[in-house]
Parts: C-alpha cells; sequence; structure tokens
C-alpha cells in the first residue's frame, strides 16, 4: 500500500515538472509563467482539482512513442475565482511548445463538456505552437472538435480566452470565439500566419510583435479586450472580470456588498456639461460618479475610444455600461465603435446583464472612409444589438441625441425601459447649423439671417422638451440625481420579462 501511494506521489512529481526543469527555466527567462504557475495565480488557493494528469498522447510517429510526457502539454480541471466554480485549462508550453495533439484536445474538450453540463465559465490560457505537426490531421481534428464545442457554449457559459504565448495559424479561432481575449503585452502573440509568411506572399517586413502583439490587437484589431504588462496583472485581471459574470445563462450575476448609497447626490454632475456645445468633458467622469464606488471595469479600452463599454455595479448588481465619448472624435459612431458597443450589449444580453447607456452622440461618423467599410452594415449591427436585447435598459441622454445615432443609443423606441435625459440634452435630426444650412439654404448668403435661423432651431429643437413631451423620454433629470434614479429604475426591472418571437435564430447584419 505504501509503495503504490509513493508512486503515485513520484509520478504526480514528474507529472508536474512538464517537459523538465531546463524548459521551465526557459520558460521563466522569457518573463513566463508556467502553465501550472498561472493555473495557481488565477484560482483561489487550494481550489484547483485537476483532471487527466496521467494522459499521455498514442502518436507513434516520428519516434513520438519515445517521448510520452505526462498530461501531454496541457493542465486541466476546476477551481474557484472567490468561491465561484470556473473550469480551465492551461497549455504547458513546456511539452512539445504546447502544441495541440488529439489528446490534448480530448482533454480540453472534457473540461469544456463538463462546464456546459454544469454551467461554469472556462478560461482557456493560450501558449501553444499551434497543431502538433507530428499527428498531422488528428491534430487538426482535435482543433475542430474544440472549436464546435466553442460554439456550442458560446452564450451558454462564459468563455474567456487568455493568451500568453505564441497562438498561430487556426489556433488563432478557438479564442476569437470566445467571450473575451485578454494578452500579455510582448510574450504573446496571435496570427493566422506569421511573419516569414507574411514576408514571401506580400513582400511585408513585420516583426511578431507589430503583426500580432498584444498591443496590435488591443488597439488596432479589436480582436484583444484588453492587454496588460505580464503574467501576474493579466490573471488578475481575469479573476476581476470573472467576478462581475454569472456563471451561466440561466443565473445572475452575483451581487456584492455595497457601501455606496444608492441616493447619493453629486453635484458636480450639474456642471459637467460645457457651455460651448462643442467643448468635450470625460464621459468617463460621468460613469464613475454614478455607478457603486467609482469601480468602471472597462473593455476594449484601447480600441474604438469614441465608445466607452465596460461593466460596473450599481446596489452591487452588475450592469453593462455604453457610454459615447464626446472626447475622442466627438462621440461620433463608427464603424469600430457601432461594432465594439454592439458586441458589448450582445454579450449583455446573452448573460442577462442590464445595460445602462449614457449618450451624447453628434451622429454617425461621414466620409468614403466610413461609406466604403460599409458602416451602413456596422451601424446596425449596434441598432440590431440593442433592439434584440431584452434585458432591463435605462438611458440617460446628457447632451446630444442627434439623428439615426439617437435612435440606436437604446432610444424608448428600442424598447429601452427608462429614457432619461438631462435638461442640457439636445435631440433632433441634427445639431442646430447643419439643419439650419439645409432648410434655410436660399440664406446662406446673410449671415444675419442665417445666425437667427440657427437662434430659432437651437431654442426649439435642441431641448429634451419636444421628445418628452411625445414620451420618447420618459422624465427630464437632474444631473446631479442621475445615480440614484438610475439606481431605482434598475431595481424597478429585477422582475422584468420580455420574450422575442420564437426564431431558429435572427440574422444579425454581420
Ligand atoms: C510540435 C512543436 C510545435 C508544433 C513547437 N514545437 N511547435 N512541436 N508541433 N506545432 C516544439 C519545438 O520543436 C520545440 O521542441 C519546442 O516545442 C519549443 O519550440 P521552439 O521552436 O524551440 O520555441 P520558440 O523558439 O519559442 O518558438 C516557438 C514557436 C515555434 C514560434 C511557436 O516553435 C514555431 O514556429 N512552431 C511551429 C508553429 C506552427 O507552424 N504551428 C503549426 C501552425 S498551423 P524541443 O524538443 O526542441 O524543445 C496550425 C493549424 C491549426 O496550428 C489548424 C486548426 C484549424
Amino acid at each position: 500500500m505504501t509503495d503504490i501511494i509513493q508512486e503515485l506521489q513520484d509520478r504526480r512529481t514528474e507529472a508536474r515538472l512538464g517537459g523538465g526543469q531546463a524548459r521551465i527555466d526557459a520558460q521563466h527567462a522569457k518573463g513566463k509563467l508556467t502553465a501550472r504557475e498561472r493555473v495557481e495565480l488565477l484560482l483561489d488557493e487550494d481550489s484547483f482539482e485537476e483532471f487527466d494528469m496521467f494522459k499521455t498522447h498514442r502518436c507513434t510517429e516520428f519516434g513520438m512513442d519515445a517521448s510520452k510526457p505526462a498530461g501531454d502539454g496541457v493542465i486541466t480541471g476546476w477551481g474557484t475565482i472567490n468561491g465561484r466554480m470556473v473550469y480551465v485549462f492551461s497549455q504547458d508550453f513546456t511539452v512539445f511548445g504546447g502544441s495541440l495533439s488529439q489528446t490534448h484536445s480530448e482533454k480540453i474538450c472534457k473540461v469544456m463538456d463538463m462546464a456546459m453540463r454544469n454551467g461554469a465559465p472556462v478560461i482557456g490560457i493560450n501558449d501553444s505552437g499551434g497543431a502538433r505537426i507530428q499527428e498531422g490531421v488528428d491534430s487538426l481534428a482535435g482543433y475542430a472538435e474544440v472549436f464546435q464545442r466553442n460554439i456550442m457554449a458560446s452564450g451558454v457559459v462564459p468563455q474567456i480566452s487568455v493568451i500568453m504565448g505564441p497562438c498561430a495559424g487556426g489556433a488563432v479561432y478557438s479564442p476569437a470565439m470566445t467571450d473575451f481575449i485578454f494578452m500579455v503585452k510582448d510574450t504573446s502573440y496571435m496570427f493566422v500566419t506569421g511573419p516569414d509568411v507574411v514576408k514571401t506572399v506580400t513582400n511585408e517586413v513585420v516583426t511578431a510583435e507589430e503583426l500580432g502583439g498584444a498591443s496590435t490587437h488591443a488597439k488596432k484589431s479589436s480582436v484583444a479586450d484588453g492587454a496588460f504588462e505580464n503574467d501576474i496583472e493579466t490573471l488578475t485581471e481575469v479573476r476581476r472580470l470573472v467576478d462581475f459574470l454569472p456563471l451561466n445563462n440561466r443565473e445572475k450575476a452575483p451581487v456584492r456588498p455595497f457601501y455606496d448609497d444608492p441616493a447619493r447626490i453629486e453635484q458636480s454632475l450639474d456642471t459637467i456639461i460645457p457651455e460651448n456645445a462643442n467643448t468635450p468633458y470625460d464621459m468617463k467622469e460621468v460613469i464613475l460618479k454614478t455607478v457603486d464606488e467609482g469601480d468602471f471595469y472597462e473593455i476594449q479600452a484601447e480600441h474604438a475610444k469614441n465608445i466607452i463599454t465596460g461593466f460596473a455595479r450599481i446596489e452591487g448588481q452588475t450592469v453593462g455600461v455604453v457610454a459615447n465619448q464626446p472626447m475622442v472624435l466627438a462621440g461620433c459612431l463608427d464603424i469600430d465603435a457601432s461594432k465594439k458597443a454592439a458586441r458589448f450589449v450582445r454579450f449583455c444580453d446573452a448573460f442577462e446583464i442590464p445595460v445602462l447607456t449614457l449618450v451624447d452622440v453628434p451622429g454617425f461618423l461621414p466620409g468614403t472612409s466610413q461609406e466604403y467599410g460599409g458602416v451602413i452594415k456596422h451601424g446596425a449591427k449596434l441598432l440590431f444589438a440593442y433592439g434584440e436585447a431584452t434585458v432591463p435598459k435605462v438611458t440617460v441622454i446628457t447632451r446630444k441625441a442627434y439623428g439615426g445615432a439617437y435612435d440606436v443609443m437604446a432610444s424608448k423606441h428600442l424598447r429601452g425601459d427608462f429614457n432619461y435625459a438631462w435638461p442640457t440634452a439636445e435631440i433632433a435630426v441634427m445639431g442646430a447649423k447643419g439643419a439650419t444650412e439645409i432648410i434655410h439654404r436660399k440664406d446662406l448668403g446673410d449671415a444675419d439671417k442665417i445666425a437667427a435661423h440657427t437662434a430659432d432651431y437651437e431654442a426649439r429643437f435642441a431641448n429634451p422638451f419636444v421628445a418628452a413631451e411625445r414620451g420618447f423620454i420618459d422624465e427630464v433629470i437632474q444631473p446631479k440625481s442621475t445615480r440614484k434614479r438610475v439606481a431605482r429604475a434598475f431595481a424597478s426591472l429585477r422582475n422584468k420579462k420580455l420574450e422575442n418571437p420564437w426564431k431558429k435564430h435572427d440574422n444579425i447584419p454581420l
């Protein structure tokens, strides 16, 4: 009996070494943690329960049968984050470069299947050279098995991908189908084809970092939702994100204790809107002053900064926040902003997270680059996402709500539950100057007449009262009481029930 227990201990010790001490040292030398260290940091202390620690690959090609490391390059299991269950897989770069074999895939699929059955998020830590070259099509099949599960799990349990090393070729498509992707600056990259292939095919010379590093994906491509300095910071941020989310689509997000008075009056909001309607102000300040304890978890902070998306809590309950940012592009909606916010709203709706929308939008960004890029279709994504969402929707128009963008931004007409406006709101087809130049074109040569027409338009339309008279705005509220009004609105919507008509699925303009 003691012998067999000793054998278990010995086997475990060997398995924990992965590809051996030299490769672990090499991993550390690159500033990266090992797969096991990452799991330990991600999960609550001593909460990790491992599966398939002794599973090995079955490949006999290229002399592979001579090397069968226990675990086959991926550590899988479950544990808790602040006491709440999550499933996890973490690829071990020290074993065949973390490459994906058939058995490696089977291990990942097992935790994904369990996550679906038991209703808990899946967190995948990716650090892999891609398909296990020696296994050929078996490896490709293994990837496809993972892809299929990503698709089935989408909208059922939250899926989070953490990129902590190379992620190339088709391997990027599993993370791409998950809800959130976090990357580590300087040590992780994602691309469909690497710099060498790019050079051969297009003659472009580009580094791996430029092509698919964390900054590239967090700023330009929007593939990544966040980029962080190192493994430790990244995993800490994943823990923070998980705290905001429900475990699955049938549970509510956890309600956390809060110490911020829901009726808190915020005097400074009464003066935040500048005298001049074209002067920007920071919408983040409005968010921070409205939500519990000023705690806002931003998603895609570096991409399409003209719209802000992220999670916060009001009376301890998670809400998704979408807000135009007048500091960037005057808060216009463009292709990137529409896609960013649409995806965020759809995530919130899939997981029953209420949405707070703060509006200061002068319209869609004009221009050939936007039109050629398909702003019509991309703008429609956001319109569609808001319109199909059945979660509680509370909207506050702080200043401009012009044209189609007024409709899009969770207006009453898209089933907004509470549509508030500050007295500074301007709800109209367009700004006074543009409107005057169109409807009084004949007076364009006469500056005095144009000024009079503009003033007249401003007085008649650049306010919230026309919309309020029609019931499109439920109430014009004092800026300083925004938190209180929003908190009461969400509280009143806790039992909201709204269903869309039966359909196989919708056809959102992709
Ligand atoms: C088997 C692999 C491997 C792979 C790396 N290794 N990638 N083994 N299959 N795909 C092994 C190496 O042989 C090496 O073994 C160890 O992992 C570490 O690799 P190094 O090259 O020494 O590390 P590094 O210099 O850091 O370079 C990492 C790397 C590079 C950039 C990932 O290894 C690389 O380019 N690998 C191949 C990437 C690739 O082309 N993959 C296929 C993509 S196509 P030893 O024993 O020396 O330590 C794909 C299709 C998926 O993934 C399709 C899904 C639809």
